[in-house]
């Protein structure tokens, strides 16, 4: 498989370098690699790569365009342990992961998405049905709410990194059980590291769990508190307001903290 992704990646570039060498015009190599896509044989993803040498994913089954890196791209052979992984070989290594029971029912891991490095992490809880299937977090009815509270305060999906305290879903979309949250938290840790962002967003009791140990999220959603070097927000999960009106209406003010949150992190710089 690495082998078709690895060609694909050669016949943008040389589209690109025709371009370069002025054979064609940057819009006729636009047209050339627009036209250009490469099919997952295994999941039925559809991968794009632009001529800036950005890589596009949509997962089947959606219709969203997402930036992600091949899994058949990523160089596994020069790592030897988390803490010297990439973000694309820390995503691949859960994609294969087999360290608790979830890894049985799951179809497909989902590692999370967005920009690295991000102001804004978004820690939720674990994959649901939809999620399992595209390999995407907050894919579902709770993504769109996810979506729409980003819009509200100007940010789009792209502009956080989303991910779960567990990377797998779990059967029925149980609750994680603590050998599971334990197996996936140094992964959710190395991407912490990696992604560095000043405010982390915590989506539910389980990631809010690890920052408030105990804590109620009816008592301290929305209030932000620094640890160590980041500013931690406990938020209602985006599935809880959508049962519950009272809770949309507060996860809304919740979200409106966030951009003042982000501005005073750079000026603290
Ligand atoms: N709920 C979560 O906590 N995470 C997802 O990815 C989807 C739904």
């Amino acid at each position: 498989m690495s082998n078709r992704f690895f060609k694909f990646q050669t016949q943008v570039e040389q589209a690109n370098e025709r371009c370069i060498q002025g054979e064609i015009s940057p819009e006729e190599r636009d047209n050339i690699v627009r036209g250009m896509s490469l099919v997952d044989e295994t999941w039925g993803d559809i991968w794009m790569l632009s001529p800036k040498g950005e890589w596009f994913r949509k997962a089947y089954g959606s219709k969203q365009w997402v930036s992600g890196y091949p899994p058949a791209l990523v160089d596994m052979t020069s790592v030897d342990s988390l803490s010297r992984m990439d973000i694309h070989q820390v995503a691949c290594t859960i994609g294969d992961c087999r360290q608790c029971g979830l890894h049985v029912e799951r179809n497909r891991a989902v590692p999370g998405e967005g920009p690295t490095p991000a102001d804004v992490m978004m820690i939720g809880e674990g994959p649901g049905a939809n999620e399992d299937k595209q390999a995407r977090p907050f894919v579902g009815a709770s993504g769109r709410l996810l979506e729409e509270l980003l819009g509200n305060i100007g940010y789009k999906r792209a502009d956080v990194f989303i991910t779960n305290v567990v990377k797998c879903r779990p059967p029925k979309n149980r609750d994680p059980k603590p050998d599971e949250l334990q197996a996936c938290k140094d992964y959710l840790e190395r991407q912490i590291e990696l992604i560095d962002p000043k405010v982390i967003v915590t989506l539910g009791r389980f990631s809010m769990h690890r920052y408030f140990p105990g804590a109620a999220i009816t008592k301290i959603h929305g209030q932000a508190k620094q640890i160590g070097k980041r500013m931690v927000i406990p938020m209602f999960h985006p599935a809880a307001a959508l049962r519950n009106p009272k809770w949309r209406a507060m996860i809304i003010d919740d979200f409106n903290n966030i951009p003042a949150l982000v501005e005073q992190a750079h000026t603290a710089q």
